[in-house]
C-alpha cells in the first residue's frame, strides 16, 4: 500500500521531509482545511479541533476501524483507541490512553470519543450494557457540576479527570473508578468577564420545575444570584434546562436515588443562596472593626434549608474561634474577612460535593474485589491556559510526558542519540520535596512570623536566583536584563517549549485554604444529612490542631499516585490542538497552533519516533504470539526463542526492519508490527476457519449420520407398518372372501334345507311326480299301432301340450317307421305306385280315391295265356309293365274302337284288339304329356312330340278302365327311361294335334259323371270335339 495514495498531506508525519517546524504546521494546516483533523506521529494520534460535526464518527466508523489495523485506514481517534482496546484484551496489557492540550482543544471530546468507542466494540449483554450506560452517564453528571463557560471554551473543564476503565478477561466492561483533580472552586464565587460559573448553577434555575424551584427557595432568575455572573447566563447552542434534565436521568441511571439527587440539589443551591448572604460592617466598644448579617431572610432560609441554626450560622460567619492547647479565644471578623469566610464556605461545600458526586458515582461503578480485571485508564487532565499570568491554580508538570528513548545499549543495539527537552529539570523545579517551588511554598505556609505572597516571591528568588529556568525582576535585575513584561509580584519558569509566567498574589492563601474551624463545625451540625458528612472534621470529637494538607501537597501526592498509576499501563498519547482562540471553524491560527506544538513537543516526537525503535518486547512472547506465521515454528518449535524469532521474521522477510537483541526483539516501525499483527490476524483466522471446518464437517457428518440413521429407522417402521398393515388389509380382504365363500358354499349345502327352497323342491317334485304320471299313463294307454290309427290321448295337464304333442309326432313317426320296416319289397313297389298315384291326382281327379284300395294288377288282358300278345311285346324290354284294353276315340268322328294297350319299359303299344296286330308304337320319350280330366272318367289324351314319326299322325285320345294304374306306372316309366318328370295335366280343356290341325276337346260331365265309362263325342265343326262323360 503506497501510504500516501490519495492522502492529504502526510498522514504520519514520521514522513515529513523535511522535517523542521514549518513543514509540519503547513501539513497540519493543509490536513485541517481539508477536514482531515486526525495525524499520527507513530502511534501518537495528533487532533485539531475541527469546531464542527464531522461526519466520520458512528457505528458505521466504529465498525470499520474494528475491521483494520492502525495503517490501513486513515488516521482516527478509533484507530488509537482500537490499537490500546485490542491490545489489553489480546495481549492483557493495561493501557492509559493521555490526552492532553490546551483548553479548549478538545480532550474532554476525545475522552468521549475513546469511551465511545470501546464502549461499543466491548461485550454486549444486559450486564455489560447496563455497565457501559453506567460509566458513559458519568459524563453529562461531571460536565454539569465541573464543567464552566470559559473564554476559551464553552464546556471547559474545570477540574482534571482520570477514569479508569476495567474489563473481565473476554474485554466486557466490568465497572470502573474517576478520580478527580483540583476542581477550579475559585470558579464558585468570581468569575472572569465573559465566563460563566459551573454549569449545574444554571441548568438547575433554567431546568428545575416550579415545584423543585419552590422546594429550593430559588428565583429562575438568575441575576438575583451575586454567584452568577450577571452579563452571561447563557451559553450559544447551550440548552440549560434539557441538560438538567439529562443531568437528572443521568443520575438516576448511575443509581443515584431519588433523595440523593435531591440533597445535591439542595447543597447547590445552598451554595448559590450563600452567595447572597450580605455582610455589614459592625461598630464595636472596644473599636475593633466587626461585621453582621444584612438581611436575616437569607440566612434564615439556607437554615430552615440545612435544618441550621441561622444565629449559630452567622456566628460561624462573622466570628472565628482560635483553639490553643489551653485556651478558647473568640475573635470577631471585619467585613472582608467574614466574606472571604463566606466565599470559603461556598467554595469548599461546593468542591466537597463535587467530591462527594464522584465517589458516589465510584461506589455504583466500583468493580467487586476479587474479579480478576484489566484496565484501561483516560486521562482528561484540564487544559492549560495560556494566560499573561498564572495564579497557583494550574501549576502542573503534567505537560508532554517524558519521551522515553532509553534504548540499552546493553540489548547491543547501536542507537542514534536525539537531542529532546528532558522535562526533569522543570519537574524538579516546581515538585522537588526539599528544594521545589511546591515545597517552599508549603514551608513558607508553615513558618512562624509573619507570611506573605511577597516573602514567598523572595524565598523562590533567593533560592532560584542562578536556576537556568526560573525568572523573576530580581533575577533579571541581577544579570542586568530589562523586561517591562514581567511584574514585581511575579516569577516565571521556562518551560522547554516557552516561558510560563506566574503571579504570587493569594499563592499563600490558596495553597493553605483555609476553612475556619467554626464554619466546618457549624455544617456538621446541619440536619440535611448531605451536608453534614461533607464537613467530618466538624465533628468535634474528631478535631484536631493538625493542619490540613496545603492544596499543594495534596496535589503532588495526587499526582504522584496518578503518574505511578500511569507508568503502570502502555500509554497511548492524544495531543490536542486548538486551531484558533475564537471556536471557529475553518480557521488555522499559524502562531496558536506553532506554540502548541512546540510544548507539546511535537517536533521531538516525530525525531525520537525516526530514530528509535518503535517497539521492543522478550524473545519468548514475542515468538509465541508470533509463531504461527511461519511453518517452521507453527504448530511446534523446538529450537531457541531467538532463533525462533530470526525464523518467523526472516520467514516474513523483515529481518532488515528488526534488530536483534540480546534478550529483546526490536523492531523499528509500528508498521512492521501492525503487519505482524495483521499477518497474525488473518492466520488466526485461516486457523479459526480449519477448526470451524473440521468441527463443521464433523458436526455436519455426524448429523447426517443420525440422521440418516434416522431416515432408515424411520423408513423401515415405515416400510413395516405399511406392509403390515398391508397385510391386514389382504388378511381382511381374504377372511371376508372366504367367509363369503364359505358361508355361500354352507348355504349352498344348506339351501335345501331352506324353508324357501322347499316350495320349488315341492314344485319340481309335484312336477316331476306329475310328468312321471303322464308319462306312465301315457305308456300304459298308448294308442294302436296301427298307422292309420290318429288318435293320440290329450294332455292331462296344458303344460305337457308341447311335450305331448311331440311325443304323438315321435310316435306316429316311430309307429310309420315300424309299418315301413315290415313291409316287403314288392308291398314297397306297390306303395311306390300308390304314392306316385297320389302324388298326380289326389285332389284333382275324382276317380283317385276309389282307386286306392284297389291294387294295381297290371295286366288285364290274361297276358299269360296269350302268346300271340306276348310275342308282341318284344323281348329286350323285359316285362310288360301294363296290359289292358282301351277305347280309342277317333279323331275324326268321335266314334270309339277298341284296342289293347301294352306299356313296357320303353313303349306303349296300341294292338288291334282283333287282329292282335300292333297298330301304334310309341317310344316312351316321344310321349309329351298326358290330359286327363278330373272327372270320374277314364279319358285321357296322350300327346306326343311333334318330332317323332307316330307324332306325325297326331296326339290319341283314349278311355281306360285303370286310367290311375296306367298313367302311374307310364309315368314311372317315362322317368325310368328318360329321367323326366311326364307333365300330366288335369284338364277340362285341352287340343289334340290331329292331321297337322288342332282339334279343341271339351269335356263336359254327364249324368252319371262317367263312372260307367261311357262317353259321347259331338264334332263341333272341324276343330272342335264335345266330349261328354
Ligand atoms: N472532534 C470534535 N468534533 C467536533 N467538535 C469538537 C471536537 N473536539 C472538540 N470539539 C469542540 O470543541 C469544544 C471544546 O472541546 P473540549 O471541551 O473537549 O475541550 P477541552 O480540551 O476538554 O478543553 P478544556 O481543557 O477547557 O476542558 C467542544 O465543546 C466542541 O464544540
Ligand atoms: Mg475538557
Amino acid at each position: 500500500m503506497n501510504l500516501l495514495e490519495g492522502s492529504v498531506g502526510v498522514e504520519d508525519l514520521v514522513l515529513l521531509e523535511p522535517l523542521e517546524q514549518e513543514p509540519l504546521l503547513k501539513n497540519l494546516q493543509l490536513r485541517y482545511e481539508s477536514k482531515e483533523i486526525y495525524t499520527y506521529i507513530g502511534n501518537v494520534l495528533i487532533s485539531v479541533n475541527p469546531y464542527q460535526q464531522l461526519p466520520i464518527y458512528g457505528p458505521e466508523f466504529i465498525a470499520k476501524y474494528q475491521d483494520y489495523t492502525f495503517y490501513e485506514l486513515k488516521p482516527h481517534i478509533y484507530a488509537l483507541a482500537n490499537v490500546a482496546y485490542q491490545s489489553l484484551r489480546d495481549r492483557d496489557r493495561d493501557q492509559c490512553i493521555l490526552i492532553t492540550g490546551e483548553s479548549g482543544a478538545g480532550k474532554t471530546e476525545a475522552s468521549k470519543l475513546v469511551m465511545s468507542y470501546v464502549a461499543a466494540v466491548c461485550g454486549k449483554g444486559e450486564q455489560v450494557n447496563s455497565v457501559k450506560e453506567q460509566l458513559l452517564q458519568s459524563n453529562p453528571v461531571l460536565e454539569a457540576f465541573g464543567n464552566a463557560k470559559t473564554i476559551r471554551n464553552n464546556n471547559s473543564s474545570r477540574f482534571g479527570k482520570y477514569m479508569d476503565v476495567e474489563f473481565d478477561f473476554k474485554g466486557s466492561p466490568l465497572g470502573g473508578v474517576i478520580t478527580n483533580y483540583l476542581l477550579e472552586k475559585s470558579r464558585v464565587v468570581k468569575q472572569l468577564k465573559g465566563e460563566r460559573n459551573f454549569h449545574i448553577f444554571y441548568q438547575l434555575l433554567a431546568g428545575a420545575d416550579a415545584h423543585l424551584l419552590t422546594a429550593l427557595k430559588l428565583e429562575r432568575d438568575t441575576s438575583g444570584y451575586a454567584y452568577l455572573n450577571q452579563k452571561v447566563s447563557r451559553v450559544d447552542g447551550m440548552d440549560d434546562a434539557a441538560n438538567f434534565k439529562a443531568v437528572q436521568s443521568a443520575m438516576t441511571v448511575i443509581g443515584f436515588s431519588e433523595e440523593e439527587i435531591q440533597r445535591v440539589l439542595e447543597v447547590t443551591a445552598l451554595v448559590l443562596k450563600l452567595g447572597n448572604v450580605e455582610l455589614a460592617d459592625e461598630f464595636q466598644a472596644n473599636g475593633v472593626s466587626a461585621s453582621s448579617i444584612r438581611d436575616g431572610k437569607g440566612i434564615q432560609e439556607i437554615g430552615e434549608m440545612v435544618g441550621l441554626n441561622s444565629e449559630e450560622l452567622e456566628k460561624a460567619l462573622c466570628s472565628r474561634t482560635m483553639k490553643t492547647a489551653k485556651e478558647k479565644v473568640v475573635t470577631a471578623l471585619n467585613v472582608i474577612q467574614a466574606q472571604y469566610a463566606r466565599d470559603a464556605l461556598a467554595k469548599n461545600i461546593y468542591s466537597r460535593l463535587f467530591n462527594w458526586i464522584v465517589n458516589r458515582i465510584n461506589e455504583s461503578i466500583k468493580v467487586g474485589v476479587g474479579e480478576k480485571k484489566k484496565v484501561m485508564g483516560v486521562l482528561d487532565i484540564y487544559g492549560f491556559e495560556i494566560l499573561e499570568v498564572r495564579e497557583l491554580h494550574p501549576i502542573t508538570c503534567l505537560g508532554p510526558a517524558p519521551v522515553t528513548c532509553h534504548v540499552s545499549s546493553c540489548q547491543g543495539i547501536p542507537w542514534t542519540k536525539v537531542d529532546y527537552f528532558d522535562n526533569g529539570i522543570i519537574c524538579n523545579l516546581i515538585e522537588h520535596n526539599q528544594r521545589g517551588i511546591l515545597a517552599m511554598l508549603d514551608e513558607e505556609c508553615l513558618r512562624p512570623g509573619v507570611v506573605s505572597d511577597s516573602t514567598f516571591l523572595a524565598k523562590l528568588n533567593q533560592l532560584f536566583s542562578k536556576h537556568d529556568h526560573y525568572e523573576s525582576k530580581v533575577t533579571q535585575n541581577a544579570q542586568r536584563q530589562y523586561d517591562h513584561t514581567m511584574g514585581l509580584s511575579c516569577f516565571r519558569i521556562c518551560h522547554y517549549a516557552g516561558k510560563v509566567t506566574y503571579n504570587v498574589n493569594s499563592f499563600i492563601d490558596k495553597n493553605n485554604d483555609l476553612l475556619f474551624r467554626d464554619l466546618s463545625q457549624a455544617m456538621w451540625k446541619a440536619q440535611h444529612p448531605l451536608l453534614r458528612s461533607l464537613f467530618p472534621e466538624g465533628d468535634p470529637k474528631q478535631a484536631s490542631l493538625k493542619r490540613p494538607p496545603t492544596a499543594g501537597a495534596q496535589f503532588k501526592s495526587s499526582v504522584a499516585i496518578l503518574m505511578k498509576n500511569l507508568y503502570s499501563k502502555n500509554p497511548n498519547y492524544i495531543r490536542c490542538i486548538k486551531p484558533n482562540e475564537h471556536q471557529q471553524r475553518g480557521q488555522f491560527s499559524w502562531d496558536l497552533v506553532a506554540i502548541q506544538t512546540q510544548y507539546l513537543g511535537l517536533l521531538e516526537n516525530v525525531r525520537v519516533r525516526r530514530a528509535g525503535y518503535a517497539y521492543r518486547q522478550r524473545y519468548e512472547p514475542f515468538l509465541e504470539r508470533y509463531r504461527l506465521l511461519s511453518r517452521s515454528t507453527w504448530p511446534r518449535w523446538n529450537g531457541g526463542d531467538r532463533e525462533g524469532v530470526e525464523k518467523v521474521l526472516g520467514d516474513l522477510n523483515l529481518s532488515s526492519e528488526v534488530a536483534f537483541g540480546k534478550t529483546k526483539i526490536f523492531i523499528r516501525s509500528p508498521r512492521t508490527l501492525f503487519f505482524l499483527e495483521e499477518q497474525r490476524r488473518l492466520r488466526l483466522q485461516q486457523l479459526a476457519t480449519l477448526i470451524q471446518k473440521v468441527y463443521r464437517g464433523w458436526r455436519c457428518r455426524t448429523h447426517y449420520q443420525l440422521m440418516r440413521k434416522s431416515q432408515i429407522l424411520i423408513s423401515s417402521w415405515f416400510r413395516g407398518t405399511m406392509q403390515k398393515q398391508r397385510y391386514e388389509k389382504m388378511k381382511a380382504s381374504a377372511v371376508l372372501i372366504q367367509a363369503f365363500v364359505r358361508g355361500w358354499k354352507a348355504r349352498k349345502n344348506y339351501r335345501k334345507y331352506f324353508r324357501s327352497g322347499a316350495a320349488l323342491t315341492l314344485a319340481n317334485f309335484i312336477y316331476m311326480s306329475m310328468t312321471q304320471k303322464f308319462l306312465l299313463g301315457l305308456k300304459n294307454n298308448l294308442p294302436s299301432t296301427n298307422i292309420l290309427d290318429r288318435t293320440w290321448p290329450a294332455a292331462p295337464y296344458r303344460y305337457f301340450h308341447t311335450a305331448n304333442q311331440e311325443l304323438q309326432k315321435l310316435f306316429y313317426h316311430w309307429k310309420c317307421k315300424r309299418f315301413r320296416d315290415r313291409l316287403s319289397l314288392k308291398q314297397v313297389e306297390i306303395l311306390k305306385e300308390k304314392l306316385c298315384a297320389s302324388e298326380l291326382f289326389k285332389d284333382k281327379k275324382a276317380s283317385y280315391p276309389q282307386s286306392v284300395p284297389i291294387p294295381f294288377h297290371g295286366d288285364y288282358i290274361g297276358l299269360q295265356g296269350n302268346p300271340k300278345l306276348q310275342k308282341l311285346k318284344g323281348g329286350a324290354e323285359g316285362p310288360i309293365l301294363m296290359a289292358e284294353t282301351v277305347k280309342k276315340v277317333n279323331r275324326g268322328n268321335g266314334k270309339t274302337s277298341s284296342r289293347t294297350l301294352l306299356l313296357t319299359k320303353g313303349h306303349v303299344i296300341l294292338i288291334d284288339t282283333k287282329s292282335s296286330q300292333a297298330r301304334t308304337v310309341i317310344a316312351l320319350d316321344n310321349v309329351a304329356g298326358v290330359s286327363v280330366t278330373s272327372f270320374k272318367d277314364g279319358l285321357f289324351s296322350l300327346h306326343l312330340s311333334e318330332i317323332s314319326s307316330v307324332g306325325s299322325k297326331g296326339d290319341f285320345l283314349l278311355v281306360s278302365e285303370h286310367l290311375i294304374e296306367l298313367l302311374t306306372k307310364m309315368y314311372q316309366a317315362v322317368l325310368d327311361a328318360t329321367q323326366k318328370q311326364l307333365p300330366v295335366t288335369v284338364t277340362e280343356k285341352f287340343s289334340l294335334k290331329f292331321k297337322e290341325n288342332r282339334v279343341d276337346v271339351k269335356v263336359i260331365q254327364g249324368p252319371e259323371g262317367g263312372k260307367n265309362g261311357k262317353l259321347s263325342c259331338k264334332k263341333k265343326g272341324s276343330r272342335c270335339l264335345e266330349v261328354t262323360v
